[in-house]
């Protein structure tokens, strides 16, 4: 069944339904790339434009010149005298050698609901599994975005690396407002030690 979208033209306009497929083919293609240290000062960019409306942690340009090749970023190519512009940015930090976090995620305003953000997650999900990760987290003040992706909501206390890693030393540490989800991981290995399991008892 496809979501009706009303759109707004304006005042004296008037106001027309389409479907959010249409909208989403309407929009130019946006490719997801890994980032590298000369992406920092757009990352810092991006991240900064939404930092209140995200409540997303402050970042510093140097920082992101170390971080950049955590991140992923969603970019429009280059068009004529057009440069590559970034509309999307998300970092799989590492919190423990199991457990990774999904932070600074960001889609830019005009690029929203259009699938860039699902992107990016399931890219930095698969990385987390390439890269041997048991469980996946986030914290956020709105988790609809994760809970639509399969994340489930849990107490902050089932995540106690990022409780050491960053939250003891918050200022807002158990006043923060927001939610934990969480993704377990289940890695190649044990899926088939899981399936040969269930064969050999039947
Ligand atoms: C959250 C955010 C990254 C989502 O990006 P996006 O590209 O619009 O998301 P997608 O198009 O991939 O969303 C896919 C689905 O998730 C759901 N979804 C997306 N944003 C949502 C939101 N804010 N609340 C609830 N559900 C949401 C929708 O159901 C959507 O499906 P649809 O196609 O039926 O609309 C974007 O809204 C954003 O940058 N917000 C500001 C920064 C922020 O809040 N970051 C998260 C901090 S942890």
């Amino acid at each position: 069944m496809s979501m009706r979208v009303v759109v707004d033209n304006g005042p004296g306009r008037k106001r027309r339904a389409s479907s959010s497929r249409s909208l989403k083919a309407a929009k130019p293609p946006v490719t997801l790339r890994p980032a590298v240290a000369a992406d920092a000062p757009g990352l810092l960019a991006l991240i900064a434009a939404h930092l209140e409306e995200g409540r997303l942690l402050p970042r510093k340009l140097d920082e992101l010149v170390v971080h950049a090749p955590r991140f992923v970023v969603a970019v429009e190519p280059a068009a004529g005298d057009r440069p590559e512009t970034m509309v999307g940015c998300a970092e799989l930090a590492p919190l423990s050698p199991h457990v990774a976090e999904i932070r600074s995620l960001v889609v830019s305003g005009s690029m929203r609901r259009m699938g860039v953000g699902v992107r990016m997650v399931d890219t930095l999900a698969a990385r987390a599994r390439t890269l041997g990760y048991s469980r996946l987290c986030a914290f956020a003040h709105d988790p609809a975005f994760f809970v639509h992706r399969g994340f489930s909501i849990v107490p902050h206390t089932w995540v106690p690396e990022k409780i050491a890693h960053d939250c003891t030393a918050c200022p807002l540490f158990r006043n923060c407002g927001q939610y934990a989800v969480v993704q377990e991981i289940v890695q190649p290995s044990v899926q088939t030690s899981v399936q040969t399991n269930v064969q050999s008892t039947v």
